[in-house]
């Protein structure tokens, strides 16, 4: 949550910190600030609501210092309002914060007990105010916040710039992610390397507790012992700073459309296909001894865990729990000796997931992640990473990173399943050919969008839709009904088919759309039954199917969406396709914010 960028340049800094904020945008949106030093002293422009408004403000009042600061917002303390915003500045300093300050209650109190007055209701002005009073007390900047920082809890990413020092800017981690970008004669600070692409490709990640003085010379970096140390600098590919929208009006369309590429690359990665296996990295645990495997996540990437449940229990017989991150951390779960947590995360910084696989380590588990950001804090505190490789997602609702989250977990289910000496060599061999179809066939559902624009029409005027399925496809219609909410705002619910009738089917009638995920499979009598009870009640049907499922299905009222017939494993893969198209266009038609739903923000971190 929230992005921060800090740039010590060679000319005028304002717009190029607006463009690196602009990159930002997916980590909060409603409100954003910017603070710069003009002719050595600290300016602040400040603007609730989108980027464009503080556009707007520094188009009529422009900000010249070569030094700067800024900051997108997703609120935690205070309402999105003006005041609120960051920077926060003092006369002295000015700063910029993501997290959040646990304590700062009581040391707000503190400083109010000394006269100190508060203009924002926000946890980040009382770090102002604290380094502010050591300045005044007399002390160098990087020794004002060297006394501040041991007095935080909680877990945050700080950039200070202060009046009067042209030449340096302060940044500290503690739980979220900070990147120090390298230029010639000029510095950069970004919450991460996608927000520096513009500007450098060189790289170095602050660790946790890491603290650095950063000038237009380069940066010292301590550790949270006051230890100077290294970070190595890296080379981010180009592909990885990638930020466009293609032909697309929206992040979210082109990232739909690019999953046949990704799941291919994704599937690359683990498919050998010259011996038609599945090949992991080393893995640091003996997986024929696994006999229990955790799974833990939060949102869309939960419920990718919760289709892979089905397949390691199928493939592997391994019994797996799955649990909500937030769930999970404060449980207090007892974890079994031989077994193995999986987390799974997009962006690798969910503070709920990172929790828990410090709960799972905690209790001596060896901790699998699954991570779309490779640099990321659960990717190097993970045991063992398998990556997902679907690029940069940058719209909030998670489509492609989502699917590959179930290519990821799809090969590892074979894996074990091989591992555990319940999938033959000959099982091996049919699943992998039947996943590498996967992006052919999700090219092919791909072609239903023109069918789904027209449908959605009539789902934007619903007030209420249920999801429904089975087996796999009951995660998939949580998930619908996810995508649904988030982007449209229409009330959604996803449900397994079986449990309509003990509770929900009292909501169906005639103005209720129920989206049906059934592929033709050993169950789908069992749901054609649910839609018949559907159909009774007046309830509109979408079914979403194969060739075989839409003959089969007699019943009154259903729309067909019919993607072409596969090997089971993969539907979860291929039918979310239509799910994530119809959640797109719905919001379209509804005219809502589709890359920027309001109240979210892409990447949880607090
Ligand atoms: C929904 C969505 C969220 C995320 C969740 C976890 O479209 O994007 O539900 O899936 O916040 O985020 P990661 O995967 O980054 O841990």
């Amino acid at each position: 949550m929230c992005g921060i960028v800090g740039i010590l340049g060679k000319g005028a800094v304002a717009s190029h910190v607006v463009d690196c904020l602009h990159r930002l945008e997916y980590r909060g949106y409603d409100s954003a600030g910017i603070a710069t030093l003009e002719n050595g002293h600290l300016e602040v422009c400040r603007a609730e609501g989108k980027l464009r408004n503080l556009e707007i403000k520094l188009s009529r009042h422009p900000l010249n210092g070569r030094s700067g600061i800024g900051h997108t917002r997703w609120a935690t303390h205070g309402k999105p309002l003006e005041r609120n915003a960051h920077p926060h500045a003092t006369r002295r300093v000015a700063v910029v914060h993501n997290g959040i300050i646990e304590n700062f209650r009581e040391l707000k109190q503190g400083l109010l007990d000394l006269g100190v007055s508060f203009i924002s209701d926000t946890d980040t002005e009382v770090v102002a105010q604290l380094v502010d009073r050591e300045l005044l007390a007399g002390h160098a900047p990087a020794e004002a916040v060297a006394h501040v920082l041991p007095r935080l809890r909680g877990a945050f990413a700080l950039a200070f710039l202060f009046d009067g020092q042209d030449d340096l800017m302060i940044a500290a981690r503690r739980g979220s992610p900070l990147a120090i970008g390298y230029g010639e004669g000029e510095m950069f600070l970004g919450s991460d390397a996608i927000a520096l692409g513009p500007l450098t490709n060189r790289i170095a990640y602050l660790e946790e507790g890491d603290w650095a003085v950063m000038t237009r010379a380069g940066v010292e970096i301590r550790n949270e012992d006051g230890v100077i140390v290294e970070r190595a600098v890296q080379i981010v590919p180009a592909g990885a700073l990638l930020v466009d929208r293609g032909n697309h009006r929206h992040f979210m369309a082109k990232e739909i459309y690019e999953q046949p590429e990704v799941i291919g690359h994704t599937l690359g990665h683990y498919l050998d296909l010259s011996s038609d296996t599945v090949n992991l990295p080393e893995l640091p645990f003996d997986v024929k001894g696994v006999r229990h495997i955790s799974i833990t996540a939060c949102g869309t990437a939960l419920y990718a865990g919760a289709v892979a449940e089905y397949w390691i229990e199928r493939f592997a017989r391994i019994p797996v729990s799955i649990d909500i991150a937030s769930e999970f951390r404060y449980r207090e779960t007892p974890l079994a000796d031989d077994g193995i947590t999986i987390v799974i995360s997009q962006s690798g910084e969910t503070a709920d997931t990172l929790a828990s696989l410090r709960y799972a380590k905690a209790c001596g588990q060896k901790v699998v992640a699954i991570v779309n950001v490779p640099t990321s804090t659960i990717a190097r505190e993970a045991d063992a990473v398998l990556p997902t490789l679907a690029g940069p997602e940058i719209g909030v609702a998670s489509t492609k990173a989502f699917t590959c989250q179930l290519a990821t977990l799809a090969c590892l289910a074979v894996a074990l399943g091989r591992a555990n000496g319940t999938l033959s060599a000959d099982d091996e061999q049919r699943l992998v050919h039947e996943l590498m179809e996967t992006p052919r066939l999700m090219s092919e559902a791909l072609k239903l969008g023109p069918q789904i624009e027209i449908l959605s029409r009539t789902l934007a005027k619903a007030r209420d839709v249920l999801y429904l399925g089975r087996g796999p496809a009951y995660p998939l219609a949580l998930e619908g009904a996810l995508k649904l909410k988030e982007i449209s705002y229409i009330h959604a619910e996803g449900y397994a088919a079986g449990e309509l009738k003990h509770g929900p089917i009292a909501l169906v009638d005639e103005t209720m759309p129920v989206v049906v995920i059934a592929p033709h499979d050993h169950i789908f009598e069992k749901t054609v039954s649910n839609m018949e009870e559907v159909a009774a009640r007046g309830g509109q049907i979408i079914l979403v199917t194969d060739p075989k499922g839409a003959q089969a299905a007699h019943v009154d009222a259903v729309q067909k969406l019919i993607v072409p017939e596969m090997a089971a494993t993969i539907c979860p893969m291929v039918y979310a396709i239509p799910v994530q198209l119809i959640a797109y266009h719905t919001a379209v038609i509804m005219g809502t914010d589709v890359d920027q739903p309001r109240n979210l923000a892409k990447s949880v971190t607090v």
